[in-house]
């Protein structure tokens, strides 16, 4: 069984749907270790409720990005991990965390992309006036929410939504397509090579309407 990490940073309800995945198989993998870089998170109490093995790795605790890396690179060694995915984890990683993990990197970002990269997203999804938001599944390449897309769940936008009502539509659909896209490239079924994403038929569905 493949032994996969999930980083995290916040409350870790995207953790939570794939270690539940993976506990049912629906993903090949077992989670071998949650990285956490903030100490109060709830995402390390959920891993202990759970019993998955985890580590709390504070960036502000090391002088530099690399510094940082490097411990969390250490600790992915130490738990023989070879596939990583990116919860809620809020830390732009640099080209060489990167390229350690890179075809095995995966990252869920709140937006249509290449709609709203970075923060805020779905504020700037009403700002805009847009019909419609939703989550994306990529693969991650040194550029930031650039990544060639694996997965992506479309959720329309109602006029009495704000922010926070949008943010919870997408999340539940984001515990859906996660765990799918995950189980996806464990399979062999979506592939990363040179730059692009190579895709096999029964993976045609992966514009998800929610
Ligand atoms: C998720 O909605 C995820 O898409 C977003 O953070 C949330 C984490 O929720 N990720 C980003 O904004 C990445 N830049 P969770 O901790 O409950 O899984």
């Amino acid at each position: 069984l493949r032994r996969i990490a999930i980083l995290a940073s916040g409350a870790g309800s995207n953790m939570e749907a794939i270690a539940q995945a993976c506990e049912q198989r629906q993903i090949p993998a077992e989670v071998g270790l949650v990285i956490c870089n903030v100490p109060k998170a709830t995402v390390l109490t959920r891993a202990e409720q759970r019993r998955i093995p985890y580590c709390c790795i504070d960036h502000r605790q090391f002088d530099s990005r690399e510094a940082f890396e490097e411990q969390m690179l250490k600790a992915l060694r130490k738990a023989s991990i070879d596939f990583v995915v990116l919860a809620g984890f809020m830390r732009i990683l640099t080209d060489r965390f990167i390229g350690e993990y890179y075809g095995s990197l995966l990252n869920i970002h709140p937006s249509l992309l290449p709609k709203y990269p970075g923060l805020n997203t779905h504020q700037r999804a009403l700002d805009a006036g847009d019909s419609e938001c939703g989550a994306t599944v990529h693969f991650v390449t040194p550029q930031l929410d650039a990544g060639p897309s694996i997965a992506q769940v479309r959720v329309n936008i109602d006029p009495q939504d704000d922010a926070v009502s949008l943010a919870a539509k997408v999340q539940e659909q984001e515990h859906r397509i996660y765990p799918l896209a995950i189980s996806w490239c464990l399979e062999d079924k979506v592939v990363l090579r040179d730059g692009q994403v190579w895709k096999d038929d029964s993976t045609m569905s992966n514009e998800i309407r929610a």
